[in-house]
């Protein structure tokens, strides 16, 4: 069993679509395994994406993953994070093949709905950097 982060990010909780994302992971078999609801403020977007303090849109994605509520959430399952990551499609929503969440709701490379850890290495510092041990059942 793998464990992967997710995030709806302030787009999609704006649209009123936190449901529907769970539903699409539970669906394909995933379970969730822990949820809350959280703003973060610009800082904290910053060190979440870390990874990123080099690309040219670091600004522009902290600002926006800091302009509204998000909902994040643990993720279980058999290759839960390629699973993840193929449940929410290309991160240009363009790209992104049909039936897919981004495909289906996002609205530029940028909105683009919802996150997921790219990596075992990155679900290892994106999970406690939201939940501890004691948050997940
Ligand atoms: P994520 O980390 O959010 O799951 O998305 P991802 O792996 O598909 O894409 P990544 O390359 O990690 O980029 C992180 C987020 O930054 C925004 N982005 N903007 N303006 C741009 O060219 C651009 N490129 C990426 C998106 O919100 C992307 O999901
Ligand atoms: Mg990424």
């Amino acid at each position: 069993m793998e464990k992967t982060l997710s995030i709806v990010k302030p787009d999609g909780t704006r649209k009123n679509i936190i449901g529907e994302v769970i539903k699409r992971f539970e669906q394909r078999g995933l379970r969730i395994t822990a949820l809350k609801m959280l703003r973060l403020s610009q800082d904290e977007a910053k060190l979440f994406y870390i990874i990123h303090r080099e690309k040219p849109f670091y600004e522009s994605l902290t600002s926006f993953m800091s302009e509204g509520p998000i909902v994040v959430m643990v993720i279980e399952g058999e290759h839960a994070i390629t699973m993840v990551r193929e449940i929410m499609g290309a991160t240009n929503p363009k790209e992104a093949a049909q039936g897919t969440i981004r495909s289906d709701f996002a609205t530029s490379v940028e909105h683009n709905i919802v996150h997921g850890s790219d990596s075992k290495e990155s679900a290892a510092y994106e999970i406690p950097f939201f939940f501890s041990s004691l948050d997940i059942f």
